[in-house]
């Protein structure tokens, strides 16, 4: 069975790992989100575990300066995908925005991503707009915005 519950600083292994299988490369220091406190933002990570297996995990920040929420991460497995659990991690992310009383939760992604739209399209996120100096590949980064 899938639980979702916020990530701690020894769950880093397991999410950079996930990461690297996900062929993505990591720039920042995620430590930090979990030894240096911003007075401006709010971060938040989630994991999602099966079996004691950490199979995915997202993160979401809350600015303070625009109340708006931002998911910057959501990431399944490779072989755990199309189980509902990308929707569970969003979802968490989702009260966690919530409860700090967000206007707004956003996000980006390449306007290739078809799982990615799809999923956040079918949770009642809109399209908000593009950028095509975002991402280092060069790919458009397509917004979706939920009005909370
Ligand atoms: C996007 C991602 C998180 C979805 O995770 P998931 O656990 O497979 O998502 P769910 O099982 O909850 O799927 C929910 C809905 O999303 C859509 N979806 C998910 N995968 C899809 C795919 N491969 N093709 C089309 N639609 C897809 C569907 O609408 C699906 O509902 P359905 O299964 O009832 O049709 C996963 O594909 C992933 O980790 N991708 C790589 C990282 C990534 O692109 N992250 C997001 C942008 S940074």
């Amino acid at each position: 069975m899938v639980e979702i519950r916020q990530a701690t600083i020894k769950d880093l292994s397991a999410i950079k790992v996930l990461i690297k299988n996900n062929d993505e490369i990591v720039n920042e220091d995620l430590e930090a989100l979990f030894t240096v406190k911003n007075p401006n933002e709010e971060y938040k990570m989630f994991v999602a575990e099966d079996d004691g297996k950490v199979i995915g995990f997202s993160r979401v920040h809350f600015y303070k300066w625009n109340r708006s929420a931002y998911a910057i991460n959501l990431l399944v497995d490779v072989g755990c995908r199309r189980r509902g659990v990308g929707t569970l991690l969003l979802k968490a992310m989702e009260d966690f925005a919530r409860e700090k009383e967000a206007r707004v939760l956003m996000f980006d992604t390449t306007v290739d991503n078809v799982p990615a739209l799809n999923l956040y399209l079918k949770n009642g996120f809109r399209v908000c707009g593009y950028n095509d100096k975002l991402y280092e590949s060069g790919k458009t980064a397509v917004y979706l915005a939920k009005e909370l």
